[in-house]
Parts: C-alpha cells; structure tokens; sequence
C-alpha cells in the first residue's frame, strides 16, 4: 500500500499536470471528483494530503462545487491551487470576491512570511530583498480576506492576497499555478508540499513498481490465461512486455496487420516481441481481407468504422480458438480512466473525443487486465524502458488505430499505401537524423508527430527530360502536449529540402511533395 495524495479535481483543464507533479514528487497520487463524499475522503487508505485543483467556473455560481468539509478535517496538510484556495478561503471564514476582469499570463509574486512551502524557493530577489517567483496566473474572482488563523504567504501588485497559509494545520494555497510550466519552481513547490510538508517519503518509483506490478498480475490471474491485442503502440507494448514477464507463456498476443502499417512495422513488432522477448504471439496477416472491405469506401468516417469493425471480429475470431483464455488484457492508462469517469459524471469540460479502434465488445466474456491503469504515458514509458522495450519504440510518436487509413485520403488502394509507406519513412529518418543545434535533440524528438499524407491527385512535373505526371505527398509535424491543439513545427528548410529532394527521387510515383503549415485548430492534426 503506496502512501497517497488525493487530487480533487474541481474542472480544470490543468488537473492532470498536478497529479504528474505529486508524481514526480514520488508520490502516488488519485484524481477524484470535487465534490466526493466525506466517508470517501476518510475511507482513503495511507493519506498523507490533499490538493484541491482550479476551476473554470467561479466559486459563486450556482452550481460551483463545495469542497467536502472531511478534507480540511483528515488531519492531512491541504493545498489549495486557484479555484481550491478560493473554495478554502470561503468556506474556512475568509472572502472570496467575484470580479469581471479576469488576470491570466505571467506574474511576479512576491514571497511574504517564511512559510515552509516557499521557504528558500525563488526566482530572484529584489533590490529591498523580497522573494520573488515567476509564476502563471489565470483568475478572475480572488481571496480578499484571510480566514481566521492564516497569514499572508505571497502578493502581487494587482492580487494582495496571492498565497495564504496556516501553518499550524498545514493548510496552504496559491492564486497562480504551479502545476503548469510557465511557473518556474512549480516542480520545487510541489516535492517542498509533497516530501516535506505531507511527510511523503518517495515510495512511488519505477524500479519497485515493476515487482509490484508483477506480483498483482500474479495474484490477479492466478493460473488463468491471457489474452492481448498487440498494435505495436506504445500502450499495448508495455502492457504486453509487464504480463509477459508476470505469467511468461500463459499470455498470447494477437497482432492483427491490417496492411497499414508503416514500413517494416509488422516484421519490428515481431522481432521485438517474438523474436527477442519469447512472447506468443499470432500474428495475422489480414491486409488482404482490410484492403477487399475498403475498396471503394471514400468516407473518412465510414473507413474507420470498417477497420474498427474488422478488427474486432478478426480479434473475436482468434479469441474463440484460445479456448483456455479467461482475461483480456488492455492497455488502458490513466488519462483514460480519468477521462472516462468524468464522461461519465459530466462533469469535465473538454473532454477529448476517444479515437480508438472499436473498443473490444463484452460477448468474449472475459475478465479484464489492465495493468497500466494507474500510470501516466510517461510513466508507462519509463516502465517500458525498466523492462527492457527499444527507447525508440517506447518514445516513438504516437499512430492512430486506423493507421495509413486515414492518411490516404479518399479511397484506399494497396499501391497508394506502398507510395505513402516508403515516403513516410524517409521523413521519420531524416527527423531522426537532422539535429537541432540549439537544443541538441534531434527532430523527431522535437516534434509530437510527424507523418506524410498521401493526396491521390496527380501533377505535372520533369523528371531529365521526360515530363512526369505523377502523386503528391503532404509532409505534417507538430508540436502539442496534449494533442487537442497542436501547432504546425517550424522544421529547417534545409530539412524539408533533403526530404522532399529524397521522397522525390526515390519513391517512383511522387513527384511533388509539400508541407503542411495549418494549426490545430482549425485544421486536426490528421487530415481525415
Ligand atoms: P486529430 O486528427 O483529431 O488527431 O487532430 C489527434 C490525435 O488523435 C490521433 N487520431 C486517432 N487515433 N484512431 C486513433 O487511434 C483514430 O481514428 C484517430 N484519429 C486521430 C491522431 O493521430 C492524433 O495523435
């Protein structure tokens, strides 16, 4: 039993980032909704504090969450961040005031008081010797009056009271975010809260996880067999590799290649897996059977929907030969819990819409394995490293279920596929190739996903001194944090040169490539 903060989430977009910071802290650490019950927040096994997280809404509207009076009661230290210091200045005797002028952006906040969070945490120092932070803020409403017992803990010019505290309960709060990156010593305030004043002692980490994790596959599946869908994802890989070196043969993978995958992707996945590790895998060609249902099928959406479909009957098909297999096991992490669970409450705003490929259907009648349902993706992939998966698999870009799918717009052919496959791949390798000077990382490293398109319109081009009437390739790379906008990456000309000089000489059937300059939003990162 892991020591653990509690999160309660009161509907920032930002939640998640602090659980990631307790996480870092080396802390465990659950979301749960604002408003959960009081026997909830006494039922927590090893609590040793609690974070109360912003909000969109304001502490005054009418259906603004009231934090569950057990939460200032636990005898656990609480920290308050925007929306929670707010909730606590209001609901422990202090005022909170409404305002129509929203502060957001960067702010400098002076550090008042000596208190053990910010104590020896700053950025700077004045010429009069005050502490000084760099921090984000983004509020409308703000603490005018401090409740019995706290004291003032930081100001800005524009927000007097911009961190409050009582010490003597260990209850804390800030106005800005120390969750997000903009603010400096965020990773600093939240070990200071986390190790020093909850009392964690860092019993979170990824070496013991591994054990533990093993031993409760054990436990879970007893002598019972398991099965897995293997995409060759990061998600899957990791949960494939941790069951395997939990229960070794009594799990069998099923990696299903619907002809289109990247380059060499299916003989990478096997020699990986089967070849390396000794995982059982079945591995099933059924390109011809994905291409046959596509033929002709133009529509972005009703194209998904087929692979989705296909994917989960070839699934079904090879579940019902493995008659002794009681589990299905999923690579479901974290976000994807949490997301779920506020779908399902209604509560979260923007919510980002699942892609997956058609989620495996309740008639296999098996139980479910998920073994990653705890981590966050970096953990997962710092797990994938501990055991023994490539780095460049683990840290490779993300590729949507449908895969080349989606990236042949309109209808899919065997031949276009082929084109893509060998264009694509020489992107990726000039990406890795092409280092960044200033920050010495490489750009596929720099960029969130990178990818080419293939257009199935034809232009005219002059190749020696033949005329060429050939296909055009779009190449895309962004930079996001969470997929949901994305901003188009500003890859050196001289890296666009080289691609397209090379996708153009040695892929026979493109003689035209272009880039694609278009943020998410309005444009998606995919182009179907
Ligand atoms: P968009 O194109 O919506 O993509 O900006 C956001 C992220 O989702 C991925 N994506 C998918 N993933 N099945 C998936 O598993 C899908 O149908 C799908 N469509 C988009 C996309 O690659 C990007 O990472």
């Amino acid at each position: 039993m892991h020591q653990r903060i509690l999160i309660l989430d009161y509907g920032s977009q930002v939640t998640q980032l602090i659980a990631r910071r307790v996480r870092e802290a080396g802390a465990y650490c659950e979301i749960h909704p604002g408003d959960v019950s009081d026997e909830f927040i006494r039922s927590q096994e090893g609590l040793k504090g609690i974070i109360l997280s912003g909000s969109h809404a304001s502490v005054y509207a009418e259906d603004a969450l009231q934090v569950p009076a057990a939460a200032f009661n636990a005898g656990v230290p609480v920290l308050g961040i925007c929306y929670g210091m707010q909730a606590m200045a209001r609901q422990l005797g202090g005022v909170t005031e409404g305002s129509d002028k929203r502060e957001f952006g960067y702010a400098e906040v002076r550090a008042h008081g000596h208190t053990k969070l910010l104590d020896g945490i700053q950025d700077f120092t004045t010429a009069e010797g005050h502490g000084m932070l760099k921090v984000w803020m983004s509020h409308g409403d703000k603490v005018t009056a401090l409740p019995p017992g706290f004291k003032l803990m930081a100001s800005t010019p524009t927000c007097p009271i911009a961190g409050m505290a009582d010490e003597d309960r260990g209850f804390y709060a800030v106005q800005f975010h120390p969750e997000v990156t903009h603010t400096v010593q965020g990773a600093a305030l939240f070990q200071r809260f986390v190790r020093d004043i909850c009392g964690c002692v860092g019993d979170w980490n990824m070496p013991d996880y591994v054990q533990e994790a093993i031993a409760n596959i054990r436990e879970q599946v007893g002598d019972e067999e398991v099965i897995l869908a293997l995409s060759g994802g990061v998600d899957s890989s990791v949960a494939a590799a941790l069951i395997h070196q939990a229960i070794g043969d009594k799990l069998t993978c099923v990696f299903v290649d619907h002809g289109l995958l990247r380059l060499n992707e299916a003989q990478q996945v096997m020699s990986t897996f089967a070849d390396n590790m000794g995982l059982k895998i079945i591995h099933i060609d059924a390109s011809d059977r994905f291409l046959g249902k596509l033929a002709g099928v133009t529509d972005p959406e009703a194209k998904r929907k087929i692979i989705g479909r296909e994917f989960v009957e070839i699934f079904q098909e090879e579940a019902a030969k493995l008659s002794n297999a009681r589990w299905l096991a999923q690579g479901t992490i974290y976000p994807d819990v949490i997301e779920s669970a506020a779908a399902k409450s209604g509560k979260a705003t923007g919510i980002k819409s699942h892609h997956n490929v058609g989620g495996l259907p309740d008639t296999l009648n098996l139980k479910l394995l998920e073994p990653l349902r705890e981590l966050f993706k970096d953990e997962v992939r710092k797990l994938g490293v501990a055991l023994g998966l490539p780095p460049a698999m683990v840290y490779r870009h993300p590729f949507p279920g449908p895969g080349l799918g989606v990236r042949i717009l309109g209808e899919i052919k065997r031949e276009y596929a082929d084109l893509l496959r060998q264009a694509d791949a020489i992107f990726i390798e000039e990406l890795r190739n092409t280092v960044d000077q200033e920050t010495g990382k490489n750009w596929y490293d720099l960029t969130s996903q990178a990818f080419t398109v293939f257009l199935p319109v034809k232009s005219v081009g002059v190749m020696g001194d033949a005329r060429t009437y050939e296909y055009v390739v779009a190449m895309r790379a962004v930079q996001t944090t969470d997929f949901m906008t994305a901003d188009w990456a500003e890859l050196p000309y001289s890296l666009l040169k080289r691609t397209s000089g090379r996708i153009i000489n040695e892929v026979r059937g493109i003689n035209r490539v272009t880039y694609d300059v278009s943020s998410k939003p309005p444009a998606t990162i995919e182009w179907e």
